[in-house]
């Protein structure tokens, strides 16, 4: 590793080792190394749509059959993937802090098989339906699901229970979202683009904050050159580094 490197890591490793609470923002990139593919960025999953056309409630109101064909594809792919190394040194970290938040972007659910407790999802989570008229929400780990579109016992069509573009976050969610990033001493901001909002807004918030934050993203995202530290790489090699005792 070259100097600067080792010594902007040694330096991110002090501030983690120093701060009593952490709040942890995760995007597509943390499952890559466990084959999940991400949106955007080299190998991106939706390079060839865009997913702001695609993840709406207009697509789905057009094509269920279609929409729930793609999800369908995606509960697949997930089904076979494993938390790798930067899932488990999330949980690491967990256990050594009184105060830990992790928010993700991810409906993976890799997160929670790693054995992460403090949660949030801030777009949903693939295993669960929604009825898209009595609202009742459900876990369904069946792949491949039958007969689609899915329906509710009600009869009605029912949906991914995931934030799709221009829907609200799940209520009460980003209120503690903010609530564990203003406390927090050390932001760690993983494999995101940090080009949806209002996720992204959670890193201008830390840093009027005065909240360290260490970005670790292979790529530079919009807010590489105002963060404390941006260690480029991948998430399953530098975050078991960084948090190592
Ligand atoms: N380690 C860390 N980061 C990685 C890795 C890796 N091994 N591999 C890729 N990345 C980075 C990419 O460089 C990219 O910046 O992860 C980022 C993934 O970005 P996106 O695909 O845009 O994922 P995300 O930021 O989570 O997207 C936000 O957009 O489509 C919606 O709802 C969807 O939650 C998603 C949201």
């Amino acid at each position: 590793m070259p100097e600067a490197r080792k010594k902007e890591s040694q330096e991110a490793r002090g501030w983690i080792e120093a701060a009593d609470s952490v709040a942890v923002l995760t995007g597509a990139g943390i499952s890559a190394e466990s084959g999940v593919p991400t949106f955007r960025g080299t190998g991106g999953l939706w390079r060839s749509f865009r997913p702001e056309e695609l993840a709406t409630p207009e697509a789905f109101r057009r094509d269920p059959k279609l929409l729930w064909e793609w999800y369908n594809w995606r509960r697949e792919l997930i089904s076979k993937a494993l938390p790798n190394p930067g899932h488990k040194a999330l949980v690491e970290l967990e256990s050594r802090k009184p105060r830990f938040t992790l928010i993700t972007q991810n409906v993976d659910g890799l997160h929670d098989l790693a054995g992460s407790k403090n949660v949030l999802k801030l777009h949903g989570d693939i295993w669960q339906i929604r009825c898209t008229k009595c609202g009742k929400s459900w876990t369904d780990r069946r792949v491949p699901l039958p007969d689609l579109p899915a329906h509710c016992d009600c009869g009605a069509l029912a949906r991914p229970d995931i934030v799709w573009f221009g829907e609200p976050l799940p209520a009460g969610i980003w209120s503690r979202a903010a609530d564990a990033v203003e406390d927090a001493r050390l932001f760690l901001v993983v494999g995101t683009s940090a080009v949806v909002y209002p996720a992204a807004d959670l890193i201008p918030l830390a840093l009027a904050r005065k909240v360290k934050v260490i970005e670790i993203n292979p790529d530079e995202t919009p807010f590489s050159a105002e963060v404390d530290c941006a260690l480029a790489g991948p998430a399953g090699e530098i975050l078991p580094r960084l948090v190592a005792s």
